[in-house]
This record gives C-alpha cells, sequence and structure tokens, in this order.
C-alpha cells in the first residue's frame, strides 16, 4: 500500500471509531439533554488542544454475545490536552457504547491514563457517564475498579483528582469519584447511587425515583459526596476551569499567582458583623471583604453550611478559608461540618495553600442526635486535620470561640502560626449563660430573686472571661485587631510564612479518625 492509501485507510478507521455507539445511541444521548463524551471533553479542555489515545482498543469479552460486537474504543476517551494552556489528563465514558459499562479493557484505558497523569504530575479529569461494571464480562470489570481506586489512592495528595458524573455512576462506580479530591454534578443529568431504584424496589420494596435516590441535589444538599453543583454542562466546565486557576499542578509546586487585586469597596468589613453576639451575619461577606477583588470560590456550598470552605487570593496567590457560618445554626460544629473542614485542610496541607480561619462559633452541636451519630470521632476529624498541617495557619476570631470548638477552629494549641482576635471575641470554656448557671447554681437557687442573679452572674463572667484579653495576656492570641486591620495583618503573615518549615516525627502516616 502506497503512504497516501495508508493514511486514506487510518482516517476512514479513525472516522468509523469517532461514530461511537452509532448514530441513534448519540440522539439518544442528546435527547437525554447530554453532550456526547468528545463534546465534553473539548469544551473542557483549550481549543484544539486535545490528543486522543487508545482509539483502535477493542474488548476482548467472548461470552453472552459479545464475540459478536464491536465496542469503539470500547466506551471510554482518553487523552492529553491543556486548561489555559497547562497539560491535563483527562478520560471521558461514552454511555453511546455499552452504556459506557467498564469492562477489562475500558478499565486498562483509564488506568493508562492515570498512569500517565501520576508520573507527568499533572491533573486528571475524570467524566464518568456509565451503567457501572460490564455485566458480560463478570470478575474483570471488578478487576478493572479494583484497579482504578488503588490508582486513585496512590495519586491522592500528589496530583489533582476531578470527577465529573454526567449521567449514571452506579454500582461499584461511585467508589473512584469518591476517592477523588472534587466531585461535580448537573442537575438532571448525574445519578449516583451503589443500588439503583430496581434493586431497592427488588429488596425493599420501595419505590424512589433515580433522582431522589441520588440525583445532583441530593449529592450537594445531603450527602455531601459532591463538591460543585450546576444548572447545565457549561456551567459545570466553567467551574472545573475556575477551580484548576486556585490549585496547583501537583504537590511539588504552588497553585499559580495572579496579580494583586483589593476587595471590591461594597464589603465593609465594620458594617458587616453585627456588635450584638446573638444577631446572625453571613461569613463569606467578610470573606469578601478581605480576599482579593472579593472573589470567593466556594466549595460544598449546599452542604453542611454551617461551615464555609473554598478559595480565594491574598495579594495574588490562593489561600483557602475555612470560616464559621454564624448565619446557619449559629455555626457550630457537627458531625458534617467537621467532615467538611477536616477534608479540606487536608487537601490544603497536600497543595502548598495556606490557610485562613475565620472563627464564630459556639462550641459542638450538643444532643443525643449528634452523640448518636458519632460526633466525637467525626469531630475529632477537624482537630486531627489541623495538627496534622503544616502549610502556613491563620486564624482570626471574629465573636465566638467557645470551648472544644476554640481549640478546634485552628487555635494556637493546634500550632497556628498567627493568631487574631478582634475585640468583639469572646473566647471562653462554654458561653456565659451556661456557664454561670453550672458553677453559680447555688447562688442563683438561693438568691430572692434567682433571675436577677442569674443576670448578674452572666454579667460577671462575662465581663472576666468573654473578652480576648484572657487569652491574649497568655499569648494565645497574638494580638487583638481592629477589623480594618484584618486584611493587612493577614497579607503580613502570609508573607512571614513564605518559607515556613515545619518538620514532624517521621512514619508511614498518621491514623486519622477517618
Ligand atoms: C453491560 C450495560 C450496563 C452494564 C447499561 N448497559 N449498563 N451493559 N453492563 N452494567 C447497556 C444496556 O444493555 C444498553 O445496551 C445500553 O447500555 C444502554 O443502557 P439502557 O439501559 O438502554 O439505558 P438507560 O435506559 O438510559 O438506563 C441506564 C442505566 C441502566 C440506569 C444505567 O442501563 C442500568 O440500570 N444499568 C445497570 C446499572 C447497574 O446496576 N450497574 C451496576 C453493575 S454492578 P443496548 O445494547 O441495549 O444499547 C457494579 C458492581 C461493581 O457496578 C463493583 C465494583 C467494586
Amino acid at each position: 500500500m502506497s503512504l497516501k492509501r495508508n493514511i486514506l485507510d487510518l482516517r476512514k478507521r479513525k472516522e468509523k471509531v469517532l461514530q461511537g455507539g452509532g448514530e441513534k445511541a448519540i440522539q439518544k444521548q442528546v435527547a437525554m439533554g447530554k453532550l456526547t463524551a468528545r463534546e465534553r471533553v473539548t469544551s473542557i479542555l483549550d481549543e484544539d488542544s486535545f490528543h486522543e489515545y487508545d482509539l483502535f482498543v477493542e474488548h476482548e469479552a467472548r461470552d453472552f454475545g459479545m464475540e459478536k460486537k464491536q465496542l469503539h474504543g470500547d466506551g471510554v476517551i482518553i487523552g492529553t490536552g491543556t486548561i489555559y494552556g497547562e497539560p491535563v489528563c483527562i478520560f471521558a465514558q461514552d454511555f453511546t457504547v455499552a452504556g459506557g459499562s467498564l469492562g477489562l479493557m475500558h478499565a486498562r484505558k483509564i488506568t493508562k491514563i492515570m498512569d500517565h497523569a501520576l508520573k507527568m504530575r499533572v491533573p486528571l479529569i475524570g467524566i464518568n457517564d456509565s451503567g457501572g461494571a460490564r455485566i458480560q464480562e463478570g470478575v474483570n470489570s471488578l478487576a478493572g475498579y479494583g484497579e482504578i481506586f488503588f490508582r486513585n489512592t496512590l495519586a491522592s495528595g500528589v496530583i489533582p483528582q476531578l470527577s465529573v458524573i454526567l449521567g449514571p455512576c452506579a454500582g461499584g462506580a461511585v467508589y473512584s469519584p469518591a476517592l477523588t479530591d472534587f466531585v461535580f454534578v448537573v442537575e438532571n443529568i448525574s445519578k449516583m447511587f451503589i443500588t439503583g431504584p430496581e434493586v431497592i424496589k427488588t429488596v425493599l420494596g420501595e419505590e424512589i425515583s433515580m433522582e431522589e435516590l441520588g440525583g445532583a441535589r441530593v449529592h450537594s444538599e445531603i450527602t455531601g459526596n459532591a463538591h460543585f453543583y450546576a444548572q447545565s454542562e457549561y456551567e459545570c466546565f466553567e467551574q472545573i476551569k475556575k477551580l484548576l486557576t486556585f490549585i496547583p499542578w501537583h504537590n511539588g509546586k504552588k497553585a499559580k499567582a495572579f496579580p494583586p487585586k483589593p476587595p471590591k469597596p461594597e464589603y465593609k468589613i465594620e458594617e458587616i458583623v453585627p456588635a450584638d453576639p446573638t444577631q446572625p451575619y453571613d461569613i463569606r461577606n467578610v470573606i469578601k471583604a478581605i480576599a482579593d477583588d472579593s472573589d470567593f470560590f466556594e466549595i460544598m456550598e449546599n452542604f453542611a453550611r454551617n461551615i464555609v470552605i473554598g478559595f480565594g487570593r491574598m495579594n495574588g496567590e490562593t489561600v483557602g478559608f475555612v470560616a464559621n457560618q454564624p448565619m446557619v445554626l449559629a455555626g457550630v460544629l457537627d458531625c458534617d461540618s467537621s467532615d467538611k473542614a477536616a477534608r479540606f485542610i487536608r487537601y490544603c496541607d497536600s497543595f502548598n495553600i495556606p490557610i485562613v480561619t475565620l472563627e464564630d462559633m459556639p462550641g459542638y452541636l450538643p444532643g443525643v442526635d449528634q452523640e448518636h451519630m458519632g460526633v466525637i470521632r467525626h469531630g475529632a476529624k477537624i482537630l486531627y486535620a489541623y495538627s496534622e498541617a503544616t502549610v502556613p495557619k491563620i486564624t482570626v476570631i471574629i465573636r465566638k470561640a467557645y470551648g472544644g470548638g476554640y481549640i478546634a477552629m485552628n487555635s494556637r494549641h493546634m500550632k497556628a502560626d498567627f493568631m487574631f482576635a478582634w475585640p468583639t471575641a469572646e473566647i471562653a470554656v462554654m458561653g456565659p449563660e451556661g456557664a454561670a448557671n453550672i458553677i453559680f447554681r447555688k447562688e442563683i437557687m438561693a438568691a430572692e430573686d434567682p433571675e436577677a442573679m442569674r443576670k448578674e452572674k452572666v454579667a460577671e463572667y462575662k465581663e472576666k472571661f468573654a473578652n480576648p484579653y484572657v487569652a491574649a495576656a497568655k499569648g494565645y492570641i497574638d494580638t487583638v485587631i481592629e477589623p480594618e486591620e484584618t486584611r493587612n495583618m493577614l497579607l503580613h503573615s502570609i508573607e512571614v510564612s513564605n518559607n515556613k518549615v515545619d518538620r514532624r516525627p517521621e512514619k508511614k502516616h498518621g491514623i486519622p479518625p477517618f
């Protein structure tokens, strides 16, 4: 064959593969409001930057009629490309080919690109749209998942791993996203569950739709499995790209610096926080009053809203914000908010991102529900994560810092590098009301007017302990600052911490309260 004919032959073969599961299956995909796998990949990556590999891979299954089936690319697309000019690895399951089900060769393609991402130290983006383990391939499919999970774990903390759920993600398939750093879901499109509605109906006799069981809202509001929720695939792709502007390409690097910008003038820090400690406010406005350009990229916005996490920039450099949200449950710490914060703290620590903690919370949530849900075990995660983190750690106590929460929220005792408090800070073992009721109970009960005596004792306790000066006198707080000084103090302390070295005892790894 001449070179020309060889080239024509190659083109013909490629053309065939690019048809995926064929016109009918593609029409079905489009009718469901979904983009095709290749459209997704090319929409996320820089224009014309996608290079595809393993196009010509074929499955090797020989049972249940599989020997007669040709599955183009075995239902998954893998390749490399760039985002904002920086290289990334990507895979996208193609639902039009055997429902994107995962067989041996499909899994091999995914693990090939995963190995590449880890070796080349570039982020991995995985687009999930699959009916799960390919039933006809039996244990080979299970083996495939196992190989993927192992690599997810190996790459964890080395390269960013992003999972995008753009269709069903059923059965064991859910565990790869769960092992990755960030999970993206899209309204009406994402469906994530271990056992589907059919099985639930058969085993439990309960009827439930896929949406109610594991739709986008369920995972962004109830389970906490998803970190980003979008109304459309295109909105989701913008979120992916924005996230990548805040994080480094691997754990040996810092995130790219941007030109510094002051916060927008409409966020006036002194006007955001009410002086009355019982009045709520939105802590995100405080973050916007101190972050460059008032740009705060929130993560898990709709889950455990009593704590706020996300990225912003200070002086052009990425910072991770962890902040109690007084607007929701007074910003109390509970099982879910501890999980949410702890994982984010570990992310920032793995990827060299300084952590700024803004504190205003009345401690851990009391009650049988929380105790029985394991608030001890979950609450311990936040202590572990802050103690373990060696990136620059700076805390600003705004109002309440009570009890275990005071310790947990990156206190000096968790080895915060800088501890600042506003003059409105109240640092105490517990709230003045509760404290007075316990330690002055006898006096209150014996008084002629117990209510008047209670008020007097609350005021006395407040006067003595509910301020920042007792802690400042012990050096637990480095300085008490005016709210207006917050941004400058943070900018300075981040700059001073630039070459921070904090060596810990050598060990294989710790045993966090997972
Ligand atoms: C083989 C599959 C498949 C699978 C779908 N298909 N899932 N083939 N193995 N797991 C095929 C269908 O046979 C069909 O082929 C095509 O993909 C499209 O599927 P439809 O059912 O027509 O699509 P739709 O109606 O949109 O429904 C999608 C679905 C449904 C909800 C995902 O297909 C489904 O329930 N699939 C099974 C999901 C599941 O239970 N997976 C768990 C597997 S066990 P044709 O040729 O007709 O077009 C598992 C354990 C792994 O994952 C554990 C690892 C640790």
